[in-house]
């Protein structure tokens, strides 16, 4: 008797659970990305003031897994990007105490502002979604023609700002914080971990060896050795005195970031604006500069 009921009971649960789950499959419960204003597609739930009708799906508004440009900075990118010409950096203000070089817009900025300059459409798509739909150009700046809404975006699919908000960078970029700027003030004294900053005003990144490449970081998880994504991440290019490591968009914020996902290491969540770690009395300044 209690081995017939147990046979009746497993298949029962078994089926609750699955038609439960098949039930929740179409409300947004997946951690992640999915749960961030980087979700363009209808199922976000990030309160999204710019979403897409064109497609259900999250990644190709950024990647591809086939034909992506591999002039791109960052990995199977599925989007046209304008050249660093394109944008007036923080150089032009000519700062008296700027101590690193500021190089032309590159590195994963580039990416960003394919969607943060306000110029070219977000569905401006290499690969589009689905069997067909390749187009190196993207479509142009108008991109594929998908229908959007929102706030913050117009009828072509290029995000706006309204008074309040600020999403849309533009491409005059010497009233943001400096990107393409070395670090430490002009580059760490040598390339080993821990190194000293050439300006004391930084604090000393960490470096290490990954795939026979040198990358650099700045620890904000008390010194473990590795490379976590709450670090602040330094981007390695070519500076007039050589490979160095840059300050970019990737360097604070991490494009996937979920606000309702507490980090590794027990850190407090990055909240909506895609920060490494919260900026709670200014973590995020305080983790580089010495202050
Ligand atoms: C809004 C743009 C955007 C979206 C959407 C996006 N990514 Fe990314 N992704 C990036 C950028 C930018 C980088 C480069 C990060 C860097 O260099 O620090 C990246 C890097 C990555 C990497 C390599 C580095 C890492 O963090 O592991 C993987 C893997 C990745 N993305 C997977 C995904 C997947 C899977 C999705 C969809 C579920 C997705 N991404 C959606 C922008 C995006
Ligand atoms: C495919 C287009 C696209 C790319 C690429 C992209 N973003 Fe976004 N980003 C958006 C959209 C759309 C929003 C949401 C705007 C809204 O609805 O308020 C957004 C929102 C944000 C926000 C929050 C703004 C706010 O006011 O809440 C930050 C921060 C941000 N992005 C940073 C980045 C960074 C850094 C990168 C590169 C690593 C990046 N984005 C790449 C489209 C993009
Ligand atoms: C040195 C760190 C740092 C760098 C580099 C940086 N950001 Fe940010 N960004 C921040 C912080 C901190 C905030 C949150 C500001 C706040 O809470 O008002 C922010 C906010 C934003 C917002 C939301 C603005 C708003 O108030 O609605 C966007 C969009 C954004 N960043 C995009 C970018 C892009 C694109 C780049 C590269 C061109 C970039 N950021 C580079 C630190 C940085
Ligand atoms: C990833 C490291 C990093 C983070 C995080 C960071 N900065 Fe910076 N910041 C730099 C570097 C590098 C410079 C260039 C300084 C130099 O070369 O003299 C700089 C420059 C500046 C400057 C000076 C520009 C000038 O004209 O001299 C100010 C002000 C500044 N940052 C404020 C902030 C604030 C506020 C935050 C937090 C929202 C922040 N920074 C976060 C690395 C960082």
């Amino acid at each position: 008797m209690t081995n017939a009921k147990r046979g009746w009971s497993r298949p029962l649960a078994v089926l609750f659970w699955s038609l439960l789950s098949v039930g929740m499959g179409v409300l947004p419960v997946q951690a992640g990305i999915a749960n961030t204003k980087h979700n363009l597609s209808p199922s976000s739930t990030a309160g999204n003031n710019s979403v897409s009708a064109g497609t259900d799906e999250i990644c190709v508004f950024c990647h591809t897994p086939h034909a992506a440009d591999t002039t791109a900075p960052v990995p199977l990118w599925n989007k046209r990007l304008l050249t660093g010409a394109t944008y007036t950096t923080y150089a032009t203000l000519n700062s008296s105490s700027i101590d690193g070089e500021i190089l032309p817009v590159g590195s994963i900025s580039l990416a960003c502002l394919s969607c943060h300059d306000g110029t070219q459409a977000m569905d401006n798509l290499i690969n589009a979604p689905g069997s067909g739909g390749y187009d190196v150009t993207g479509g142009g700046a108008n991109g594929l023609g998908y229908t959007w809404q929102g706030t913050r975006v117009n009828a072509a699919g290029m995000l706006t700002n309204s008074t309040t908000s600020l999403a849309m960078l533009g491409n005059d970029l010497s009233n943001d914080h400096p990107i393409g700027i070395k670090y430490c003030g002009g580059g760490p004294t040598n390339a080993a971990p821990g190194t000293a900053c050439t300006d004391p005003d930084f604090v000393a990144p960490t470096s290490g060896v990954v795939n026979g490449n040198t990358v650099f970081w700045v620890d904000t998880t008390g010194g473990t050795a590795a490379r976590n994504k709450t670090d602040m991440q330094l981007y390695t290019r070519t500076f007039a005195t050589g490979a160095g490591p840059s300050v970019e968009c990737g360097s604070c914020h991490d494009p996937h970031a979920d606000p309702a996902t507490p980090n590794p290491g027990g850190l407090p969540s990055s909240g909506a604006t895609f920060l490494r770690v919260a900026n709670t009395n200014s973590a995020v300044c305080l983790a580089c500069h010495v202050k």
